[in-house]
């Protein structure tokens, strides 16, 4: 299967940031692994629960830089994240019930969404910290 590669064009400038968006694409490559190889099971379940963690904590992160800088658009893009969580908490519950699941589907749908929110949602807010840190 393929593999979420890092790309330049995914770099917001912002170390925070993008240290966890690394870690964000080693834990979807982590699961993609998972996902391929025949004995599903415990690996899988270690892989997707990682992401959940890793995905929180990191939406969290970002989440508590709007709120310090009071960014103006924290609301549509906290809602972004929270769609995501959500999504990825109905895949979990659906391995958890022993449903099948469309690997290849749901490799392209979390490489395309976190390069979309990337280049779109963080771009801003990346660029809203920055701002605020020359202001200071
Ligand atoms: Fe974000």
């Amino acid at each position: 299967m393929k593999q979420f590669s890092w790309t330049d064009d995914l770099r917001t400038g912002n170390p925070l940031i993008d240290g966890d968006h690394r870690k964000l694409v080693t834990l979807i490559n982590a699961l993609f692994k998972a996902m391929e190889s025949a004995q599903a099971n415990d690996a899988l379940h270690k892989a997707m629960n990682d992401l959940i963690a890793g995905t929180k904590e990191h939406f969290g992160r970002e989440e508590a830089e709007m709120e310090r800088i009071r960014y103006v658009a924290s609301l549509a893009h906290e809602s972004e994240h929270a769609k995501l969580t959500r999504q990825i908490v109905e895949l979990k519950a659906m391995l958890d019930s022993g449903g099948r699941i469309n690997t290849p589907a749901v490799a392209d749908f979390l490489s395309e969404w976190l390069r979309a929110h990337i280049v779109t949602a963080d771009m801003k807010l990346a660029a809203a910290l920055k701002q605020e840190a020359r202001a200071a």
